[in-house]
């Protein structure tokens, strides 16, 4: 018996993103398994549902008839309570789950007895390098906010000399150098800008320089546990306000993607700061989903304050959907390498360190602790 994969097309409201692309379809068709795709999953990615076909899926024009059957269904977002309904018990449903947001979901698929995998949880090891999600979807929405930014400041970015005058470079100025923020500067160079970047991490000066840009430094090291930062505490808070605030001050685009794993996203630009910013001058905060690195950012608006062009965008790698798919896809692809023994069926121990470090709910068990702590304490 074939193994059938089915893929829906995606809800949420702002979602271009499908969860896999005929080029992956295509592998696991040839490797047995049955792939189904609901009508038009892709179109909003523009992979249409005759590239689909031609890889060797079959089209099913609804979610009943996608999921009858399904033992695994491959998402972006979570599914939906509809959906989770409609799953046979037992399915396993691999994608973005956002936990600490969706407590609700993850109960229904406790009640429903699925399985199901968050990408977010896929541990930042060396050989799980090809499934992490978060990576791949951080440098999609990298480029899409210096692609976003350039769009919307009125310089040039690159110097030139014409003939009707030599213009100067503009300078971007990027807060936070982890995945996102190093697509960003590596983006924003290749337009011709002066890049600065600024991470609480010292570690990330050496790939901030690699990439011709000025890293700037404060005597902190605020490095915390497993690679990402810790909080700071009120002291260096200060120091740091102080020299971010004066490179904002100078920055024609500001990219910030400053984050903390579990936490609101630090404070980096007050609105002070925005008022001391040149007129044209452009935030693009990628934070703005977890509370905004910029007291004026509005999650999911664009806002204008003394002349300044304030963007907080809730799903930049949706503004580049082809590719990131094709990312995300890739990603899915190498998670269900692990997943699927040689015979085709889904390994019966979730014993891999991956698996087991994904695996948020399963048999009526929600197994990923603080998630549990969340919908059991919450009595949900
Ligand atoms: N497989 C792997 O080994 C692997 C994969 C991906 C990322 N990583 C590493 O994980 C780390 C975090 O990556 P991420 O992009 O997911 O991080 P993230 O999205 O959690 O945070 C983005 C950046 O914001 C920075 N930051 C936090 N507070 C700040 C502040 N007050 N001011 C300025 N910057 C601040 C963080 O240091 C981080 O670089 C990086 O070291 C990255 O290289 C490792």
């Amino acid at each position: 018996m074939p193994l059938v994969i089915a893929v829906p097309r995606e809800l949420a409201e702002g979602e271009m993103r499908v969860a896999t692309v005929p080029e992956v379809v295509q592998k696991l068709v040839k490797a047995g398994h049955e792939v189904r795709i609901e009508h038009e999953a892709g179109a909003n990615a523009y992979y249409p549902d005759v590239l689909f076909t031609a890889a060797g899926a079959t089209i099913v024009p609804n979610r009943a008839g996608l999921f009858k059957g399904a033992k695994v269904m491959l998402t972006v977002q979570p599914p939906t309570p509809a959906d989770i309904d409609q799953l046979d018990e037992g399915t396993i449903v691999i994608g973005f789950m956002n936990p600490a947001r969706n407590l609700e979901t993850v109960r229904l698929m406790r009640d429903r007895r699925v399985t199901a995998f968050a990408l977010e949880l896929v541990p930042r090891i060396t050989r799980a390098q090809g499934m992490d999600a978060l990576s791949s979807q951080a440098t999609a929405g990298g480029y899409a906010a210096t692609i976003l930014g350039a769009a919307h400041c009125p310089k040039f970015l690159p110097m030139l000399t014409t003939a009707a005058g030599t213009i100067r470079p503009a300078t971007v100025l990027i807060l936070g150098a982890g995945v996102a923020g190093l697509m960003a500067i590596a983006t924003a160079r290749r337009l011709g800008a002066i890049v600065e970047a600024y991470d609480v991490r010292r570690a990330a000066g050496e790939q901030v320089r690699s990439l011709g840009a000025k890293f700037l430094e404060l005597e902190i090291n605020a490095e915390g546990q497993g690679g990402y930062a810790r909080e700071l505490n009120p002291e260096e808070k200060v120091q740091e306000q102080q020299m971010v605030s004066a490179a904002v001050a100078r920055a024609d685009i500001v990219i910030t993607t400053a984050a903390i794993p579990g936490r609101r996203a630090p404070l980096l630009i007050t609105k002070e700061t925005v008022a001391t910013m040149r007129p044209g001058a452009v935030i693009i905060d990628l934070a703005a989903e977890s509370g905004g690195n910029c007291e004026l950012t509005q999650a999911g608006k664009t806002a204008t304050e003394h002349g300044v062009t304030i963007i907080g965008p809730l799903n930049l790698p949706a503004h580049v959907a082809f590719h990131a798919s094709q990312m995300y896809a890739k990603n899915l692809q190498q998670f269900l390498a692990l997943l699927i023994d040689e015979e085709g069926s889904p390994v019966r121990e979730f014993s891999d360190e991956i698996l087991a470090a994904s695996l948020m709910v399963h048999a009526g068990e929600i197994r990923h602790a603080p998630t549990r702590d969340l919908v059991e304490g919450g009595i949900l």
